[in-house]
């Protein structure tokens, strides 16, 4: 799970390393869970610059587990 978790954060961190993006300190969350029928919520709060910086995230959902990736973006003046 580890391994898994580790592959899925650098996929998601790849279009932050294209040029454009050096600037920017990024932080990417993965969580996975056992699908059991339960409501999960999950919030994040920010403190940030609402003209520079921001937060991309997707979640996947099936029978057997569910999993959310956010990443946010933070512009380094
Ligand atoms: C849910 O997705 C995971 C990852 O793709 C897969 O290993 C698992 O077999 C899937 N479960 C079901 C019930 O399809």
């Amino acid at each position: 799970m580890p391994q898994l978790i580790k592959s899925l954060l650098i996929l998601f961190s790849f279009p932050f390393l294209e040029k454009g993006f050096q600037r920017y300190k990024m932080v990417v969350q993965v969580v996975i869970g056992e699908q059991r029928g339960e409501g999960v919520n999950m919030a994040a709060r920010c403190f940030w610059d609402a003209d520079t910086d921001n937060y991309a995230q997707d979640v996947f959902i099936n029978d057997s587990l569910f999993c959310v990736a956010m990443a946010f973006g933070c512009y380094f003046y």
